[in-house]
């Protein structure tokens, strides 16, 4: 992002707070309340969503150097992510092509080859089958080159890697990301790494998690223990990129900002900014790292959500100042996601009550909105 896009972004902000105004979209809207429970609508958007959009499936720091490798479970599909010996990502399914037992069960690790748990049928970090125990004898004849590990499009973009779920050939990033890549490039990701990541279930569908990450009307109400003080009332701006949405959320020091010369201001201190990529990630953008929330639907009320802080990659985690500093960082971020997430799931266990058909979005929440509309058009398009 440029320093005249950070400037204006700023100035309408302010502009905003100095009329008491609200950034508005034009109508109140509402968004079924079957929306977020029904189980046939939870399968479609799984498959529509989750295993056809390109996904951030880690940072790059999470798999560091040659022959490092990790396992993930991106809302059903089982990964295994490998860096070869030459620096290059590759990407998976967790599963033995031999009678389908899951290939590696670590998280984690640095290994050139795996052996499957059950019989011992043996590949190599770029995918290929290179032994069966007893081949000559059980296996004549059969075509190894075609037993390799199931791949998946992957790429490596901007300190993320990006896989295609549906199998399809490594994903265009900047085109996923329709607009986007600038900033991507401005937020130089690749220059952090995770200091601190925790992953915990909660019992609510993974739309609800990812609305309150879209509006800052609660919060001053749903966060005045935590962050809500340091953040002005119900003040935020959105724009659509395609998909996915750039929200601003102007900290209690927005008008010291103001009060520099245009040259000396910076987005970054006066803000957050939360980037929600479809459909599964939201990067909490703060003054000098960050936090990467992960939500994945396991069942229509429930999401495994992951949270990650990133701090820059020359963080010394063994100084113990540091150390604490991150520390104690994450564990602010953990405190006022658990406020949003125990209100998601209060929101999912009264949706059956029959209290509301739908829910209401206000003008100043029109990111939900559109949110919303563009889950709908991805179904619509799926059909
Ligand atoms: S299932 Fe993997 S070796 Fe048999
Ligand atoms: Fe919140």
């Amino acid at each position: 992002m440029d320093r005249a896009t950070e400037n204006e972004l700023l100035e309408e902000l302010a502009g905003l707070r100095e009329a008491r105004s609200f950034y508005l979209d034009d109508a109140v809207t509402t968004s079924p309340v079957a929306r977020y429970t029904c189980p046939e609508r939870f399968a479609r958007e799984r498959q529509a969503l989750f295993r056809t959009l390109p996904a951030v499936a880690a940072h790059s720091s999470e798999l560091a150097g040659p022959d490092a490798f990790l396992t993930r479970d991106l809302a059903g599909l089982p990964l295994l992510l490998t860096r070869d010996g030459d620096g290059a990502v590759h990407a998976f399914l967790n599963v033995c092509r031999h009678r389908g037992s899951r290939l590696v069960d670590e998280d984690s690790g640095c290994r050139r080859r795996f052996a499957c748990p059950y019989h011992a049928w043996t590949y190599d970090n770029r995918g290929a089958l290179k032994g069966i125990p007893h081949g000559a004898a059980g296996f004549p004849g059969v075509d190894r080159e075609a037993l390799g590990l199931k791949r998946l499009g992957c790429r490596e973009a901007y300190g993320w890697i990006w896989i295609a779920p549906d199998g399809a050939d490594a994903p265009d990033i900047d085109d996923f990301l329709d607009g986007l890549a600038a900033d991507f490039a401005w937020l130089d990701a690749g220059s952090l790494k995770i200091v601190h990541d925790d992953t915990e279930e909660r019992a609510a569908n993974w739309k609800i998690l990812y609305e309150g990450g879209l509006e800052s009307y609660h919060f001053r109400i749903a966060h005045k223990d935590t962050i809500g003080p340091f953040f002005q009332d119900n003040l935020s701006s959105y724009r659509m990129f395609g998909r996915h949405i750039r929200s601003i959320l102007p900290r209690a020091r927005l008008d010291a900002e103001m009060a520099l010369p245009e040259e000396n201001r910076s987005l970054r201190r006066a803000t957050n900014l939360v980037y929600s990529i479809f459909p599964s990630s939201q990067l909490l953008v703060q003054e000098d790292h960050i936090v990467w929330i992960q939500s994945l639907p396991l069942a229509p009320d429930r999401t495994r959500v992951r949270l990650a802080t990133l701090a820059p990659a020359d963080t010394d985690t063994g100084d113990p100042e540091t150390a604490r500093h991150w520390r104690k960082n994450h564990g602010i971020t953990l405190r006022t996601l658990s406020e949003d997430f125990a209100i998601g799931e209060s929101i999912q266990s009264g949706l059956l009550s029959g209290a509301n058909e739908a829910l209401h979005f206000g003008r100043f929440e029109g990111a939900l909105d559109r949110f919303d509309r563009t889950v709908e058009a991805e179904l619509a398009a799926e059909n």
